[in-house]
């Protein structure tokens, strides 16, 4: 077994609250700490408060005993040995990161440093972020040998955060201290040595056989730099083959054999290849802004990014009009809506391009009966229900007597669904899938209309 290392976690969010829970299943003492009251008291009762695989089973096994919840910030630094900063970072109006979060935290955390403590940023953030800390917590007046500054970027997705966590591609460890950088790899040890997969899983139905991931230390600018490269990378493969699939439907041709085609070849791979409305979230359209603007303020011209960004923003106007020459006027027309969450497998309704498309249709006359497994509560938010927009109980209740049903989120169990029911429930058989979940060739033996992304119908 390796060593057991006392950590905190700032920020229970998605990334810290699965930080937290995972360090625990892979042997450490974790403190996570949060200055929303209301959410540490939720989540000392054992609630995750978002909709993520695995979490609940993790929380409920170390709540209160391998991982505390606290808002006392001082306490936490004072106790553990490495601080990992997991808050917010949202889109400022220029495009920027808002490090506000940020840089608050390190300034609390330097009020209460008397001893050698290594402070980790898991929060995405710009290249020198790390030596903006590190001003930060020696103008709070401590010495500099009292602390390093580590880069750790985190590369989990929501829905699978925990297997991804605990199963991940690489570990990165920007560090420019070799003591920090031992601590971090000792951390990480469980699994970079293999011992966690050898361990029975706590976590039922994830096989635990695993390759161990390999840890790339490098310095704490190159690992700034990879998440933020790395998740503009994946929305250039997005938009890629979004601009592909438009070309198909021009040509008739179908995206997914070209998108098999393409990706069979290693070196461009097979994933990140599914066309669509467009990516959400709330990472890859802040992270390319803040990619974008990185680059702008040290002079390099990036233009690719903005590319990105408008192939990303037209898909969405191309679903429409896809909806419009299906409907031909959309004024007045009932719709099915299945899907509000940006991806399947998540309530996280942040920058999704199904709930920019429900209030397109809104705006368009159109009436709406919207359905999601998770992202309801959140969405009625956001977005209430009124004289257009009604929140349906499950997917035929959506699909009751509307003109047509379209598909905005990959849920699995929306793929699932039974289609000669589908069939006898909407008033015009006629689906428009913005995430190619079905066959056309199986919609088409259904007696459905049926248009998808980059596919002949
Ligand atoms: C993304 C990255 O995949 C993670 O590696 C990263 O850690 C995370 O951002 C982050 O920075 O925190 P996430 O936003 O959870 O993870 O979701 P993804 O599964 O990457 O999907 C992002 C968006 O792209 C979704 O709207 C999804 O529907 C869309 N997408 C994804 C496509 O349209 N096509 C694809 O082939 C894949």
């Amino acid at each position: 077994m390796s060593e057991a290392i006392s950590i905190a976690v700032v920020g229970s969010g998605y990334v810290g609250l699965v930080a937290a829970v995972c360090f625990a299943e892979m042997g450490h003492d974790v403190i996570c700490v949060d200055n929303d009251e209301r959410k540490v008291a939720a989540l000392q009762g054992g609630d995750t408060l978002i909709h993520e695989n695995y979490l609940p089973e993790l929380l409920e096994r170390y709540r209160n005993t391998k991982v505390r919840f606290t808002t006392d910030l001082a306490e936490a630094t004072r106790e553990c040995e490495a601080i990992f900063i997991a808050v917010g970072t949202p889109q400022s109006e220029t495009g920027d990161a808002d490090l506000s979060y940020v840089e608050a935290v390190a300034c609390e955390i330097a009020r209460s440093l008397t001893s050698y403590k290594v402070i980790v940023e898991k929060s995405t953030v710009p290249v020198y972020t790390n030596e903006w800390i590190r001003r930060a917590i020696e103008r709070n007046g401590v010495a500099r040998e009292l602390f390093d500054v580590v880069s750790n970027p985190e590369f989990l997705r929501e829905g699978t955060a925990v297997v991804d966590f605990l199963h991940p591609d690489r570990i990165v460890v920007g560090a420019d201290s070799e003591r920090a950088a031992a601590l971090l790899n000792g951390i990480y040890a469980p699994l970079t040595t293999g011992e966690y997969y050898t361990r029975p899983s706590h976590i039922e139905g994830v096989c635990n056989v695993a390759t161990p991931p390999p840890l790339l230390n490098t310095s704490t600018k190159s690992a700034e730099i990879i998440k933020h490269a790395s998740n503009a990378f994946l929305a250039v493969k997005i938009s890629f083959i979004n601009a592909v699939s438009n070309l198909c439907e021009a040509t008739d041709a179908n995206v997914e054999q070209v998108a098999r085609g393409i990706g069979l070849d290693s070196r461009i791979g097979p994933k990140f290849l599914r066309p669509g409305i467009g990516y959400g979230g709330s990472c890859f359209p802040k992270d390319v802004a803040a990619f974008r603007s990185v680059a702008e303020q040290l002079g390099i011209d990036f233009g690719m990014l903005s590319e990105v960004e408008k192939i990303n923003a037209s898909q969405k106007k191309r679903f429409l009009a896809k909806v419009r020459s299906a409907l031909w006027t959309l004024r007045g027309k009932r719709l099915a809506v299945l899907g509000l969450a940006f991806k399947g497998e998540t309530d996280d309704i942040r920058e999704s391009p199904a709930i920019d498309l429900v209030e397109m249709l809104i705006g368009e006359g159109c009436t709406v009966a919207a359905y999601d497994p998770a992202a309801i509560k959140r969405t009625e938010q956001e977005l209430p229900a009124g004289a257009q927009l009604r929140y349906a109980t499950d997917a035929f209740d959506a699909a009751n007597d509307a003109d047509a049903l379209l598909v905005l989120t990959d849920w699995a169990e929306f793929a699932a669904i039974d289609l000669d029911k589908l069939y006898a429930t909407l008033r015009y058989p006629i689906v428009i899938d913005g995430r190619n979940l079905f066959d056309p060739s199986v919609m088409q033996e259904h007696g459905f209309t049926y248009l998808s992304v980059g596919r002949p119908s």
